[in-house]
């Protein structure tokens, strides 16, 4: 029976396998795919030795590989793609490339684009609306990972998290809500294992933008000469470890290297070294639509189509702070606003101060003091003038007084310019990213930054925050407990932390096959790096 069974498959083996039909699949899958993203297209059912043919928009491409790297998408990249193997031709795959950005950012908020090799990074996801119902997600070659958040406060509009250790070429990180229409932009971590490395923006340059490149070197920042190479040809040689392109064009973009010349600052011997990094693509994309906000405050988006909602953001010191829903600017200030369309949103418009500008204040500045001199003057005769006339100048040095440092602190170091807003007042975090940038330069001060953040972590429940959780009555499957200082400290026993995680899980009753494995570094065998919980998420 079995027998006849075995047989007959076996005479259908060959006719399957002639006939199977490729299919198109990508990773990491992008429910909405926003420009300046990270993708790759797989050719399925590419048995070894089979060449693959993509075709896109029924054109065949020169690339033969079983997948297609899309970066940094672009509207161009929109339309339909197929792989060919053999004579069968998969099913169409459709990509559309929205010309918006995320509705929610994710920035590093401490750390690198390229790390040392089996070093974390701590990403910062924001949402102006609250960060209830979102969670993350990692990619890692063909693999995708969920990473859940845990938040103390439901209606928190940032989370600071850190990644697992960085133990391959690349690394995808994104954050995603519930049915994951609304997400986050990417931010792609890299890996070297070099002691110099070429550092850029985070996210992919948009065309126009500006583009810093930053030779690096582990340990030291005593650097006197970096050489950029583009494409193995020299591209700029400096003093000093840093490069401006401004204004960056789509043909620019191309594989970068840098080498320094530096001393430790240690050193005793005259001599410095010379090293050069590893290659690092730099991508550059057409911009993102970008709205644009008139000096009466009228926010619009000539290119965006559909009906857009317009919101504004008022700066506060280091910060753009979004004004409340349908809110127009009121007080005088310096706006910039959005245009809104569902879970997708344009840049950041030009920024326009209203009620006040610069020659504004001069100018009010000087009829303050020629009010001062006729109050002086008719303080005899008539108190009532001088007293209102007071008034005015009281306002003008109030209004200086709060201009001023916002002029100052516009900078905001690893976080492109304009594109990601710092939602909190406070803006402590953002302070923090910019020294802490410098500090991770110099290896020394790396424990440091580390331990303080670990401070955070356990001052919010540390290995009670899974159990925090449950008390909280939040659905298992939603919350996962993650960062666990106190099991860190469990270190010497072995992989403890992570047995315990996955029995929990077991005795909450998670779905087997929703929830495969609960790693911790621990239990991959590498103490110290422990502090996450990772689920594998198996439906890819
Ligand atoms: C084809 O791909 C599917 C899904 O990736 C897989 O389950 C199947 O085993 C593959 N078949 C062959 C012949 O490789
Ligand atoms: C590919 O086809 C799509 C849909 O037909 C179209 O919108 C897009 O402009 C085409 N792209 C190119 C580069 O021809
Ligand atoms: C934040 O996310 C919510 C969905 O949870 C979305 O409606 C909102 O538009 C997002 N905020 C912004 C500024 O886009
Ligand atoms: C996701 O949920 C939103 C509302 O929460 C809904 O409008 C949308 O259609 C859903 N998308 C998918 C793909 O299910
Ligand atoms: C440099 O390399 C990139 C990517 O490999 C390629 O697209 C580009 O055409 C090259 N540029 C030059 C000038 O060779």
């Amino acid at each position: 029976m079995t027998g006849g069974r075995e047989l007959l498959l076996l005479a259908v083996m060959p006719l399957l396998v002639r006939c199977q039909k490729p299919s198109v699949s990508m990773s990491p899958r992008l429910e909405s795919i926003f420009t300046g993203d990270l993708f790759y297209l797989y050719c399925n059912n590419v048995s070894s030795g089979d060449t693959a043919t993509w075709y896109f928009n029924n054109t065949a491409l020169e690339n033969k590989n079983s997948f297609l790297k899309i970066a940094p998408a672009a509207s161009k990249n929109s339309g339909t793609y197929q792989c060919k193997i053999k004579d069968t031709k998969s099913d169409d795959f459709h990509v559309r490339v929205l010309e918006y950005v995320p509705a929610a950012s994710l920035t590093i908020a401490t750390g690198q684009p390229v790390m040392r090799k089996n070093s974390k990074v701590l990403l910062e996801i924001e949402n102006e609306t609250g960060l209830d119902g979102w969670f993350c997600k990692v990619t890692r070659k063909e693999q995708t990972w969920k990473v859940y958040l845990k938040h103390g406060d439901k209606s928190a509009t940032s989370s600071v998290f850190e990644t697992s250790a960085l133990r391959v070429p690349e690394t995808i990180y994104w954050c995603v809500k519930k049915n994951e229409t609304y997400r986050s932009n990417q931010v792609i971590l890299r890996t070297t294992e070099k002691e110099v490395t070429l550092e850029m923006d985070p996210f992919p340059a948009a065309a126009g933008d500006t583009l810093t490149l930053t030779c690096l070197v582990w340990g030291t920042n005593d650097i006197s000469n970096s050489v950029f190479y583009k494409n193995n040809s020299v591209y700029a040689s400096v003093k000093g470890p840093n490069y401006k392109i401004t204004k960056i064009t789509e043909s620019e973009g191309g594989d970068y290297k840098c080498e320094a010349t530096y001393r430790y600052k240690a050193q005793t011997i005259e001599a410095s070294h010379k090293y050069d990094s590893d290659v690092q693509e730099v991508l550059v994309h057409a911009s993102p639509f970008t709205a644009v906000l008139s000096d009466s405050m009228q926010c619009s988006c000539p290119t965006c189509s559909g009906s857009m909602t317009y919101s504004y953001y008022k700066q506060n010191a280091k910060s753009w702070k979004m004004l409340g829903q349908d809110q127009r600017p009121g007080s005088s200030g310096t706006y910039r606003c959005r245009a809104v369309l569902d879970y997708m949103r344009t840049l950041p418009s030009n920024s326009v101060n209203y009620g006040t500008s610069i020659t504004g204040t001069v100018i009010g500045f000087l009829v303050a003091i020629v009010g001062i001199g006729i109050c002086v003057f008719l303080v005899i005769f008539c108190w009532c003038k001088q007293r209102k006339t007071k008034g005015d100048i009281y306002e003008e040095v109030q209004m200086r007084q709060t201009g001023d440092p916002k002029y100052e602190t516009l900078n905001v170091a690893r976080v492109k310019e304009g594109e990601y807003d710092t939602l909190q007042p406070e803006a402590e975090g953002r302070k923090k990213t910019g020294g802490t940038y410098e500090a991770l330069t110099k290896q020394d001060n790396k424990e440091e930054v580390y331990h303080t953040l670990g401070e955070n972590v356990a001052s919010e429940g540390g290995d009670g925050g899974y159990e925090a959780l449950k008390k909280e009555g939040i659905p298992k499957d939603e919350y996962e407990t993650l960062n666990t200082k106190s099991v860190e400290k469990k270190t010497g026993t072995g992989s403890e932390g992570g047995d315990g995680g996955y029995e929990a899980l077991k005795k909450e009753g998670i779905p087997k096959d929703e929830y495969e494995t609960l790693k911790t570094k621990q239990a991959e065998g590498r103490p110290g790096a422990l502090s996450q919980l990772e689920i594998v998420e198996e439906n890819k």
